[in-house]
């Protein structure tokens, strides 16, 4: 049943004014209520009824969200004033959800209602602390070679000035940590990049199969450093994709690189390459490309961040070894953009498979193409 007062309101508009409020209420891109004078809702559109986890209409308002800020903004709105937002924190279904609640009067032939919209601030604010977040790395991993550089430089400036030997490690030392820094905003420019390019998809045609064996002739140096065999099996021939060349050329290196460093243990690293007829993940003809190696592995708790940025399992190891923590965000971001997918299949002691999945063009390449660096 509804209340006298309101039923009065409701009557009192005629059609057209009350299927005009209830296409607004409907039509605005964010949870709204229409209330009435009895404070009872008369429309909800269904981003409020997913919010307030179900039918509203007919219903109290504050049977809905019984929430002081929300009560007090609708009991100003409805007594004619414009109350500033107020902030509304709930959780429903145990998930915490930061609302901010405008309420604003509007008069109707029955009285003064009011319309309330429920502003999501959620994910505005979980972007804004993950900006944070970035900004605070981003300083840190440049500051500390920073201050390695000026505090060498204060040292040759003074104690070991006139130390030969000294002076010649000390250089190499600030020659690696500059070398450090330049690694860091290289690949916060890369990624950037990748990240402003993400919507448009490649569409030059590369041979996997070529850049793949390209990339490992120029890793074998590094690998053999590390005392690691690098060996390609699978599909031999070319494999077609629709790719950038010198991004695919980034992923298939940070991989192996990666295997190299952390997962050099097992001696042998193996870059497999399978052509699959029909990826049901992707819907159609894909090749997937694995970089196996038989390393320590990773603890599966590590594995849903491995691609967030700067996240490192060992960050000491990871700096000693040159490594930014932002190869795999990369990564990721990359194979985001060949519309492909990419999976870490690891456990502790037997090794990690960084697998690769992405669209396939079927038959030969025409002439030009099979570029790679
Ligand atoms: N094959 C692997 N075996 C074990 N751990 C790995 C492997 N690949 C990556 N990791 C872990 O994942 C982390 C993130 O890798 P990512 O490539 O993003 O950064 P990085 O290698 O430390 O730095 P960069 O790639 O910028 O040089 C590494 O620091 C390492 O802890
Ligand atoms: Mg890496």
């Amino acid at each position: 049943m509804r209340g006298a007062r309101e039923t009065a309101g409701v009557d009192a508009m005629s059609r057209s004014e009350a299927d005009l409020l209830a296409v607004l209420v409907g039509a605005v891109p964010m949870a709204m209520l229409a209330v009435d004078a009895n404070a009872r809702i008369i429309h909800a559109n269904p981003l409020a009824e997913a919010l307030l986890g179900g039918a509203c209409v007919g219903r109290p308002a504050a049977s809905v969200l019984r929430h002081p800020a929300f009560l007090s903004a609708l009991d100003r709105a409805l007594a004619g004033d414009r109350p500033a937002p107020a902030p509304v924190l709930i959780s429903p279904q145990g998930m915490e959800l930061n609302l901010r609640v405008h309420a604003a009067p509007i008069a109707l032939p029955g009285g003064m209602a009011a319309l309330v919209a429920l502003e999501d601030r959620s994910v505005l604010e979980h972007a804004e602390s993950m900006r944070r977040d970035f900004v605070a790395n981003v300083s840190h991993e440049l500051r500390t070679p920073l201050t390695a550089l000026v505090g060498f430089i204060e040292t040759l400036r003074g104690p070991a000035r006139d130390d030969a030997g000294v002076r010649d490690r000390f250089l190499s030392i600030m020659e690696r940590e500059a070398g450090r820094m330049i690694r860091l905003v290289n690949d916060l420019l890369s990624l950037s990049r990748v990240e402003a390019g993400e919507r448009q998809r490649p569409s030059e045609l590369v041979d996997l199969s070529h850049l793949v064996r390209s990339v490992v002739q120029t890793l074998r140096p590094q690998a053999l450093e590390a005392g690691v065999a690098l060996g390609i099996e699978g599909d031999a021939g070319p494999i077609l994709v629709p790719a950038d060349a010198d991004q695919l050329t980034q992923v298939v290196q940070n991989l192996v690189e990666n295997a190299v460093k952390y997962g050099g243990g097992g001696e042998r690293v193996r870059i497999c390459l399978t052509r699959i007829a029909r990826e049901p993940a992707l819907r159609g003809p894909a090749v997937r490309l694995e970089v196996i190696d038989s390393g320590e592995g990773i603890d599966p708790i590590h594995l849903p961040r491995l691609t967030e940025r700067f996240y490192r399992v060992d960050t000491h190891r990871s700096r000693e070894k040159g490594g930014t923590g932002l190869g795999l965000a990369i990564v990721k971001h990359i194979v985001n953009r060949h519309r492909g997918r990419m999976r870490i299949e690891s456990r502790k002691g037997k090794g990690s498979n960084f697998i690769i999945l992405l669209p396939m063009v079927e038959g030969r390449p025409p002439k030009d193409t099979g570029r790679a660096p």
